[in-house]
């Protein structure tokens, strides 16, 4: 079975260097916040060009420090968008506020930054766009918006390592922004991982306090922090995968691009629109299917031994955990029909040109007919 995201083959092509680095960590018998951490941290700094980065946990994370950092308290308003993975809203409701939430621009997914002023209120104290798929979100508008109400912007990274605005990297243009390493992502760890990046000295600290308990120093507790420090098993391994996200994300575009080129004018399929701001590094490479043809074409491809997944098939809004918002269907119609359509393929940079084309034989062939019928 040909799955969406498959971390075997990386694994394989690079082991004698991921298995150095993970025996290095063990005969040296330091296992919390140690020199790989801290290496990863100035290399990871260094490939973004942010001044500080900060290994915590996990994503989710990232984005809950990272708030806490620039001050969101209990009761505070955050703007991000509906269509996301839920965990970046799980962040705001970590630490007491509430998720404000945005509808997306109907071509990209990506946050809609016209509806973001809109939604402010006195009680707003961050935006956070997130750079979902691997595109970055269309930053200049948001950064305008959050200079005029002086609402910083913290930037969810989670899908988008190395990807670029107008030749900017994303983490880099707000105060402070949030990576994940979950094992898919285009930097995965072996198993959770996240990091905070910023410019600013005070916030990095912040953060740095905050992952390890609070503390300043040993045994000195001066904020309420948290348990969540990246190990460093995890640290070593990102050293490494680093050295080939470069290589790795060139991969993933150029796999994007004959995707668009074998799959574009196939009646019935939808592909999204890649901005001419955004240099993706393609997360997921994603199209959309009628809705009420999705679960066919996934079984379709499915019987032609092609895996897909959801990404996501509920918006932040309508998830019952969310239910206290009070936002029934229809309060964000261009994310609730993106939901209902987006369909994820297999990408990952060691898919070959032949598994693309027989998965984009098995998409012509689901709609083959031009009525979306399956053929089968
Ligand atoms: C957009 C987005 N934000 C936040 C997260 C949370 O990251 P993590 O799973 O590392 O906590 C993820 C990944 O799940 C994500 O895709």
């Amino acid at each position: 079975m040909l799955l969406v995201s498959d971390m075997r083959p990386q694994y394989a092509a690079i082991k004698p260097e991921i298995d150095a680095a993970v025996q290095r960590v063990l005969d040296s018998g330091w296992f919390i916040l140690g020199a790989e951490v801290e290496a990863f941290e100035r290399e990871f700094a260094a490939y973004n060009g942010n001044k500080h980065a900060v290994g915590v946990g996990n994503g989710t994370d990232a984005l809950a420090l990272a708030l806490r950092a620039v001050g969101v308290e209990r009761g505070d308003e955050v703007i991000t968008t509906t269509h996301t993975a839920v965990f970046g809203a799980l962040a705001i409701s970590q630490i007491g506020a509430t998720p404000v939430l945005a509808d997306i621009d109907p071509e990209t997914g990506n946050i809609d930054p016209a509806d973001i002023e809109q939604r402010i209120t006195p009680r707003t104290r961050a935006i956070m766009p997130v750079h979902l798929y691997g595109q970055a979100a269309d930053m200049d508008p948001i950064l305008e918006i959050g200079q005029r109400h002086s609402i910083p912007i913290v930037e969810d990274c989670a899908q988008a390592h190395g990807a670029k605005y107008k030749g900017r990297r994303v983490g880099t243009m707000g105060v402070i922004s949030g990576f994940s390493f979950y094992p898919s992502k285009n930097l995965g760890a072996y198993g959770d991982g996240g990091l905070v990046v910023t410019n600013d000295a005070a916030l990095a600290e912040t953060v740095r306090a905050l992952r390890n308990g609070g503390q300043v120093g040993r045994y000195n507790h001066v904020l309420l922090g948290v348990n969540s420090r990246l190990d460093e098993l995890q640290a070593a391994i990102l050293g490494v995968k680093l050295r080939h996200l470069e290589a790795w994300n060139k991969r993933r575009g150029e796999l994007a691009c004959s995707y668009h080129g074998l799959l574009a004018g196939v009646p019935g399929l939808g592909l999204l629109t890649n901005r001419m701001f955004s240099a993706s590094v393609y997360h997921l490479y994603v199209v959309r299917v009628p809705a009420e043809q999705r679960e066919a074409f996934m079984a379709h491809l499915k019987q032609r031994g092609i895996a897909t997944m959801i990404h996501y098939p509920t918006p932040v809004h309508l998830q019952p955990a969310y239910a206290s918002l009070g936002l029934g269907s229809g309060s964000y119609p261009h994310a609730e029909k993106m939901a209902s359509e987006v369909v994820s393929l297999p990408l990952y940079p060691e898919l070959t040109k032949a598994e693309q084309e027989q998965v984009a034989a098995a998409v012509r062939e689901f709609f083959a007919g031009g009525n979306g019928q399956p053929t089968d």
